[in-house]
């Protein structure tokens, strides 16, 4: 993937607290919409961005746990918030709050997924960045994907446990400011 050959650069990009960074992709997590900001954060082109998998944004700093606990949450047809790194074309990177939702028509039927993200506070970003430098750090002492991912998934768990919360109840109290 095209993510995974940028190297990231170590420039955070920022953007404001006013905007929304919006996209959409099919079924299958193909890009299928993204507005102007997603563009402008990501150093894309429309045509660069429309046609390809959403993970063409993928920072290597993100975890696989977390991507796994996204899709779980929206193949069961629920919502997810998620502090997330995205990874820019000229490799810069910024930090969101995500909210992703799956899409259905009139029929119950889904159609794909929808994801608005907005700026996240600073302290915020520094909890959730210390978490996922411990589950990348794990899922670096495996050399298989399979075994990288649920030794991430495990420790992600334990770590949420000890804390007496999901994933969730995690984003909620760093989102209100009261997490450590
Ligand atoms: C609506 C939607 C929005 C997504 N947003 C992001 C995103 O902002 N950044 C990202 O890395 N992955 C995002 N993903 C997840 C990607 O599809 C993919 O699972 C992830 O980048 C991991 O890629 P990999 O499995 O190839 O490692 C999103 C998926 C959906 C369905």
């Amino acid at each position: 993937m095209r993510a995974t050959q940028i190297a990231p650069t170590g420039v955070e990009r920022t953007f404001g607290e006013d905007e929304i960074i919006v996209t959409k992709t099919d079924p299958r997590g193909v890009l299928t919409y993204a507005n102007p900001v997603f563009l402008r954060l990501s150093a894309l082109t429309e045509d660069e961005a429309i046609g390809q998998p959403h993970s063409i944004i993928r920072h290597p700093d993100m975890p696989r746990a977390v991507f796994k606990l996204l899709w779980d949450t929206l193949k069961s047809g629920q919502e997810l918030f998620a502090y997330v790194v995205n990874l820019a074309a000229d490799g810069a990177h910024y930090w969101v709050l995500a909210h992703v939702t799956p899409s259905f028509d009139q029929h119950d039927r889904l159609v794909g997924y929808h994801s608005s993200r907005r700026k996240p506070e600073p302290a915020a970003v520094a909890t959730a960045s210390a978490l996922y430098a411990k589950l990348v750090a794990e899922e670096r002492r495996h050399s298989g994907t399979r075994e990288a991912l649920d030794a991430s998934w495990a420790m992600m768990h334990g770590m949420l446990d000890e804390r007496g919360q999901t994933y969730d109840q995690f984003v909620w109290e760093l989102t209100n400011g009261s997490a450590a």
